[in-house]
């Protein structure tokens, strides 16, 4: 009798551990940049590249890339939409922003995934056309660390 709850309470120490370790699991940050090579532009599918990406987890951080603006080009910027409603929509209404049109220069604009909920990202540029027609939006679901 003796035996087994001593059996018992090492086996809940070993689970407690095993907890303990998949959190420091959890703490290893993945960097990783939005577009690849291709950086945060008008153009580019980003809903494939969100597919293609995922899964993502808790503490990645995403990293926006754009060149600032220039006489001959307009620069993104980076929000944060409320709900998936008005991500589908490009409704900026409630939207927050993340990063302006020369915040995504040199070592970019970046983001941590540390919220357990749908993160809605787009561009608001030239009158949200860069949202609409120029596929800048994606979300990112941030999971728990596999082991
Ligand atoms: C972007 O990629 C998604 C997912 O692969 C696809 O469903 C959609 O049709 C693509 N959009 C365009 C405009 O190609
Ligand atoms: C945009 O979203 C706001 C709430 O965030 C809502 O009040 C408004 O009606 C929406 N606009 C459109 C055109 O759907
Ligand atoms: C963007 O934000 C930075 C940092 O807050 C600020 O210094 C800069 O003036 C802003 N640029 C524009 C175009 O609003």
């Amino acid at each position: 009798m003796r035996m087994k709850m001593a059996f018992t309470f090492g086996a809940q120490r070993f689970i407690l551990l095993a907890i303990a370790a998949s959190f420091l699991v959890v703490g290893e940050a993945r960097t990783i940049v939005v577009g690849g090579s291709e950086g945060w532009r008008f153009g580019f599918n980003y809903t494939d590249w969100a597919l293609k990406t995922s899964p993502f987890y808790l503490n990645d951080k995403l990293v926006f890339k754009y060149a600032p603006p220039s006489d001959t080009s307009v620069a993104p910027n980076v929000y944060l939409l409320p709900n998936l409603l008005s991500y589908l929509a490009c409704n900026f209404s409630s939207a927050k922003l993340l990063a302006n049109e020369t915040q995504g220069s040199g070592e970019g604009f970046e983001y941590l995934l540390n919220r357990w909920r749908p993160a809605y990202f787009a561009s608001t540029a030239e009158d949200g056309s860069h949202c609409r027609e120029g596929q800048m939006k994606f979300f990112a679901i941030p999971w728990w660390h596999p082991n």
